[in-house]
């Protein structure tokens, strides 16, 4: 893996961006086909995820947009084998891994990495920033002159320097920081998916446009598939190539960016751009 070799996100804005997106796909390395999952609730069955079928061309980033409560963290969960599925198949690779277990399944969790919502529920309090990145790493027994090299490699991925970073306790940095630890430590393990759950949902504007950067230049750079999760249309349309809109369990819109946002074909689509009034205004392509 080579350096990214981008300015520092801090000095560019959403203006100044041009966000490359994907015009050739490639090929579909994460896919599910009418994935389906109920959950009983006192006595009555509720449909979370209702036969999605969705697929990830290698290198791209494709957005799942949707209100609260639509089924998408539902959705991340049994991609990333968190949850089993009700119904339905998740292929990786070519491979049925819907009932992978044991060693097979350890082995997709290296390959699909996850960054979720909040970064102050993944850190321990008592733990340095350095302590954290190193467990996940004697974890996997990587020897440590390994891990510092992969460390001070993936802390680069997003703009950070080891002496900046290590020594510090989680509390002692902004929510940007955090957030681009959390990335990192995902990059650690060399994944060639990375699922980002509502991962920027808590951050300032400025800071939340940083690791969106961080997110398009990983594509870029490291040929990355990123599944970006968010209730938020204008933020998907900012970094995703392919958007897919959920509503109540089931995908009922999608397309390139340029098409979901520019010719949205349903009134849930319509509203959720509304939120967003000077959306295509900023839209790059
Ligand atoms: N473990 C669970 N048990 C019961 N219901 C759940 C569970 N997880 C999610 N749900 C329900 O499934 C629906 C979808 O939730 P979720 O996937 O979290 O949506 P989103 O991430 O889009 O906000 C919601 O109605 C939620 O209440
Ligand atoms: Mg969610």
């Amino acid at each position: 893996m080579s350096q990214p070799n981008t300015g520092t996100p801090q000095e560019r804005t959403p203006q100044e961006e041009m966000i490359t997106r994907s015009t050739t796909e490639g090929k579909i390395l994460l896919s599910c086909q009418n994935v389906t999952k109920e959950f009983s609730v006192a006595g009555s069955k509720i449909t979370a995820v209702d036969d999605v079928s969705l697929e990830f061309p290698e290198s791209s980033v494709l957005a799942v947009v949707g209100e609260s409560g639509s089924g998408k963290s539902t959705l991340a969960r049994m991609l990333l084998r968190l949850m089993p599925v009700t119904a339905g198949t998740i292929t990786f690779r070519d491979q049925d891994v819907t009932h992978l277990k044991g060693s097979g399944l350890r082995k997709y969790w290296t390959e699909v990495q996850a960054v979720f919502q909040d970064p102050f529920a993944s850190f321990n309090q008592f733990y340095t920033v350095g302590s954290l990145l190193r467990r996940g790493l004697s974890l996997a027994q990587v020897p440590k002159d390994e891990a510092d090299v992969l460390i001070e490699e993936c802390l680069g991925y997003v703009d950070m320097k080891p002496k900046e970073a290590l020594h510090k306790f989680p509390h002692q940095m902004s929510g940007g920081q955090r957030q681009r630890i959390m990335v990192a430590r995902a990059l650690m393990m060399r994944p060639t998916v990375l699922l980002a759950d509502e991962a920027t949902s808590m951050l300032d504007a400025t800071l939340r446009v940083n690791v969106l950067n961080v997110l398009h230049d990983l594509k870029n750079d490291l040929g990355l598939t990123v599944l970006f999760i968010t209730h938020d249309i204008g933020q998907a349309s900012y970094l995703a190539d392919r958007v897919a809109v959920m509503e109540r369990g089931k995908v009922v819109e999608r397309g390139t960016t340029e098409e979901v946002i520019f010719s949205p074909q349903g009134d849930y689509t319509r509203r959720l751009l509304s939120d967003v009034p000077d959306l295509r205004g900023s839209l790059k392509s």
